[in-house]
């Protein structure tokens, strides 16, 4: 019998998870289907149980119900529980719910594809929200030398570092105290998404760091435009951390690892031609 996925979300048709997790499939020959599921924000609890009730085998959950995904889980995993959220979710033998958080993992292997190892850099993280909190440990997990967190509003980075300090050399800084280049910096905001550009000093960017925008689109983002105007050695967006996350979700779930390089390549072949229609 064909297995049951789907990815849950609102507003969820721009979701890209049907497309890669049925590219995965077609690549490692899996029986399942994933669909895309719009739940309105009262609802996603009963939806999500009633999925799962009718033998649903495994569901994504995007914004903005990852936090509302990890308050309902039986079992968590531990990068889950750090993250606060989970974007993966299993139907557990005994009928429970386990939740994951691939989002991390998924960026960091992206990382260390296009840029190299991350052992023994210094990194700044911008963003102080869902987005960073999600990547802090798997970022401390690969022996950076620093990780330094910056926010616009100050007291959620600092709050982040209460969090995650015991778990590396992980400090927060204010963005008027960034006097200095780092290796890599990561855009975790939000700001991309309405082409605003965030406000940061150029001396952290010389020809030897690499910037990373976890956001996406054809065009340059606005965070990466910046960063090659300071002369940034590479720029990246974050469709292979999108990709990332779903071969992590896809091989917890089935146990085969599916090749991430392909997917990326139709994807932006898509993305092309919807700026060309
Ligand atoms: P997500 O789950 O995508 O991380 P979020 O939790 O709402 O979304 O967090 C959004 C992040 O983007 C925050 O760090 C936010 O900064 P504030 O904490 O100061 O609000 C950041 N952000 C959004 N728009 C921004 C802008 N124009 N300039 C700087 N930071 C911005």
């Amino acid at each position: 019998m064909t297995d049951k996925y789907a990815v849950f979300g609102n507003p969820i048709a721009q979701s890209k998870s049907p497309f890669i997790h049925t590219e995965f499939a077609k690549q490692t020959q899996q029986d399942l289907s994933y669909d895309a599921i719009l739940v309105s924000v009262d609802q996603f609890d009963s939806s999500l149980t009633a999925f799962f009730t009718d033998g649903g085998k495994g569901a994504n959950v995007t914004a903005p119900f990852k936090e509302q995904a990890f308050a309902m889980c039986d079992e968590l995993s531990e990068m889950a529980t750090l993250a606060g959220a989970v974007n993966t979710l299993f139907n557990l033998p005994n009928g429970k719910i386990g939740g994951d958080n691939t989002d991390g993992v998924g960026l960091v292997n992206d990382l260390e594809m296009l840029f190299g190892s991350l052992k023994g850099k210094r990194v700044l993280l911008v963003g102080a929200g869902g987005a960073a909190r999600g990547c802090i440990l798997p970022i401390l997990q690969h022996n950076v030398a620093q990780l330094v967190i910056c926010n616009r509003t100050h007291e959620k980075a600092e709050q982040l570092q209460a969090l995650f300090s015991e778990y590396g050399n992980f400090f927060a800084k204010a963005i008027e105290e960034l006097h200095s280049p780092f290796d890599l910096i990561i855009n975790s905001t939000s700001a991309g998404l309405s082409r605003q550009l965030i406000t940061l000093p150029n001396v952290i960017v010389d020809k030897t760091t690499d910037c990373y925008d976890m956001t996406y689109s054809q065009q340059t983002t606005v965070f990466n435009q910046w960063a090659q105007d300071q002369h940034s050695r590479k720029t990246a967006d974050g469709l292979g951390m999108l990709v990332g996350q779903a071969a992590k979700s896809f091989s917890l779930w089935r146990g085969v690892t599916p090749d991430t390089a392909s997917v990326m390549g139709k994807l932006r072949e898509s993305l092309a031609q919807k700026v060309a229609d």
